[in-house]
């Protein structure tokens, strides 16, 4: 008695395992996020993401070599402003520092060189109260008023030269609102991609060391988030989302975190015929960092193996800070 179905035929070699492979990475399909800081003069790291650079207003030249050299050609620009205020006005200002990062960016590309910049479009980083909107009496988000002025963030974006917007406010109507905005100034082939299923999830902690974007002040502000990113607890409202994001016009819908939200990324893959990326957000990333500097995980691998299983999940393309390392090993080097 022998088996019949022998899996191991097809994994003698590696040359039938490829022949036979399922999913593949390439550096085209990653994103990597890029931070600009108004207030510093030098990069700054921070410790709970071990190798982001936070990167003053200036050196594009070698910011975009070194990101192009890597083999990756899209990043997702978010900035610190000078100042915060109550109504995050750097954040539509055509001199703000979202802006300004995108035109040194765009202004810094050779003959021949292409950097696909797509800008976060948010206002966590730029208020005072660390919320994604303006602020009703009772400390809650005010959603009107706020996508009025998500309107204005896109188009001082787009005017600065950023190729898509990405919104991750999640606020209701935003990206109708930002459509109409955007349209009419003349930005009608302007890409929108939506964070449409944005959870309130922990997993983002790191990033708010490096914006200072915790909604923590002091004042009447509620603490959280909860009110407006959805609940992980939550399947079917992601599908509800993703397909009103789509109504209003989105033409890239994302699901955010990526690893602990696997099944979304799947169904809405299965849901929907557009493109989907996923975002491998600053905790997923910094777990990985910190085991590996403890010496307890192989980082190279568990990097290549947590991106493949995001990309096998459904996900067209990956924003993550590992970019350009994982670039570099799809590229042998
Ligand atoms: C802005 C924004 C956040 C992230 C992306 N865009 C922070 C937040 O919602 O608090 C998180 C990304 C990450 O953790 O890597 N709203
Ligand atoms: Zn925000």
């Amino acid at each position: 008695m022998f088996p019949i179905n022998r899996g191991r035929r097809l994994r003698q070699t590696p040359e039938i395992r490829s022949l036979v492979r399922e999913t593949r990475l390439d550096p085209s399909e990653l994103i990597l996020p890029v931070f600009f800081d108004a207030n510093i003069d030098e990069v700054k790291y921070t410790d709970s993401m071990p190798g982001v650079p936070t990167y003053p207003l200036s050196g594009y030249e070698s910011i975009t070599k070194d990101i192009l050299d890597s083999g990756v050609s899209s990043v997702l620009v978010f900035g610190v402003p000078k100042k915060k205020d109550s109504v995050g006005s750097d954040a539509y200002s055509d001199d703000g520092v979202v802006q300004q990062a995108i035109r040194g960016l765009k202004g810094a590309l050779k003959d021949g060189e292409e950097l696909v910049v797509i800008a976060d479009l948010c206002m966590c980083e730029y208020t005072d109260h660390g919320h994604c909107g303006v602020l009703r009496d009772d400390g809650d988000v005010d959603n009107d008023p706020t996508i009025e002025l998500y309107g204005k963030i896109a188009v001082s974006q787009a005017r600065a030269g950023a190729d898509i917007i990405a919104p991750s406010g999640m606020m209701d109507g935003q990206i109708d609102a930002i459509r109409t905005a955007l349209d009419m100034e003349g930005f009608e082939n302007t890409p929108i991609m939506a964070y449409s299923a944005k959870y309130q999830s922990a997993y983002y902690g790191p990033f708010r060391d490096i914006a200072n974007s915790a909604p923590s002040c002091q004042c009447h502000a509620r603490k959280d988030r909860a009110t407006y990113q959805m609940d992980p607890a939550n399947r079917r409202e992601a599908l509800r989302e993703i397909a009103s994001d789509l109504d209003e016009g989105a033409d890239i819908i994302m699901v955010k975190p990526a690893g602990p939200y696997l099944d979304i990324v799947r169904e809405a893959a299965d849901s929907f015929p557009v493109p989907i990326c996923a975002y491998q957000v600053s905790g997923e990333y910094a777990m990985i960092k910190a085991a590996a500097r403890n010496g307890w995980i192989d980082e190279k691998r568990i990097m290549m193996e947590s991106l493949i299983g995001i990309k096998r999940a459904g996900a067209d393309m990956i924003i993550t800070y590992y970019a350009k390392d994982a670039a570099k090993v799809l590229r042998g080097e």
